[in-house]
């Protein structure tokens, strides 16, 4: 539906409820190019239950995590991925029942300086299995994830790519099948911001608090993984910058998108706006305190129009009985 040709596509999923794989398995059969990718023996043989003996790959676990927090290292986690050691097994295995076509890995997630030769140890880990599996079957790809990172802080340096490239090619080395790269955050992280706006300031002795009708329902990262996001006064950028401590209407203490940070001296009614919020930003708004998730606006070629309308107290309350 969002107009991508199925036959293109490769279906990732971890621990996939049943509907889902009867959905894969469904358009499966009338886009034979589409891969079904599983990480554990249980997801081949729930697909060989299914009837499917089409494309797949096999996602493994090369022991490497890496990224911005603990919570997004699923190349160390175990509940993604076969284990590396009994890939060559699991591969001879679905290489009898299915078309194995590729190996995927995804290491981890928002990989900068600090952590790119750990993702790239990773990556060569992934394209040894790939040389491995190619023994057993010829593959027509090796996949080796997302995870590239983008800036939040202002003094933190974007990747070079030229860079990038150079090491993951000599990570790589000699493949006799396709890399394939599935970046999420690099390609959308600075095309959105979050506009709130100011409806209470509050000099409290230990801070000033201004709060906001954005919360940690609109934009979870900060609560989740301790994240930085900027922050600007939109409505009033030569304001003094004075040390505030913005937060949402949750009920919770985690629902804060920053403390004592410097911002150009908010007021009520002003907007803020909270920048690079395009990568796990809406996709993980919720519904938390009942608050109806937010309209999303897309601009193009100086044009603005709403791409996704604000929901009413009426649609979060429609499926209740
Ligand atoms: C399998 C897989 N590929 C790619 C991505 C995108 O990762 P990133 O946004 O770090 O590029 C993810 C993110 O969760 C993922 O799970």
């Amino acid at each position: 539906e969002a107009g991508a040709d199925p036959n293109t596509l490769q279906y990732t999923a971890v621990n996939p409820p049943d509907a889902d794989l009867d959905y894969a398995v469904e358009l499966a059969e009338e886009n034979p190019g589409l891969t079904i990718t599983g990480g554990a023996r249980d997801t081949f043989d729930r697909l060989a239950e299914r009837g499917y003996d089409g494309r797949v790959a096999i996602r493994i676990n090369p022991g490497i995590g890496t990224g911005h927090h603990e919570k997004v290292a699923t190349g160390k986690d175990a509940k993604f991925g076969i284990p590396y050691e009994q890939v060559p097994a699991v591969a001879e295995d679905v290489a009898d029942r299915f078309d194995l076509v590729g190996i995927h890995a995804h290491a981890g997630s928002g990989v900068l300086h600090d952590d790119l030769d750990d993702h790239c140890r990773a990556i060569g880990k992934v394209a040894d299995m790939g040389r491995r599996v190619g023994e057993v079957t010829p593959l027509s790809f090796v996949d080796f994830g997302g995870g590239f990172g983008v800036p939040y802080r202002e003094d933190e340096e974007p990747l070079d790519m030229q860079v990038v490239g150079e090491k993951v090619r000599e990570a790589v080395g000699d493949l006799d099948a396709r890399i394939k790269l599935e970046p999420g955050r690099y390609v959308v992280a600075d095309a959105e911001l979050v506009l709130t706006e100011v409806n209470t300031i509050k000099e409290a002795p230990a801070a000033t608090v201004v709060g906001v009708d954005a919360s940690l329902a609109t934009l979870i990262r900060p609560a989740m993984f301790g994240s930085y996001h900027p922050i600007r006064n939109v409505s009033a950028p030569g304001r003094d910058a004075e040390p505030v401590s913005v937060g949402g209407p949750c009920c919770t203490s985690a629902d804060v998108f920053c403390t004592d940070r410097p911002i150009a001296r908010p007021e009520r009614g002003d907007l803020l706006a909270i920048g690079n919020a395009g990568a796990y930003g809406y996709e993980l708004a919720n519904q938390f305190h009942s608050q109806p998730r937010p309209a999303e606006v897309a601009i193009e070629g100086g044009e603005s129009r709403v791409v996704r309308e604000r929901e009413t107290l009426a649609d979060v309350t429609r499926t209740e009985r």
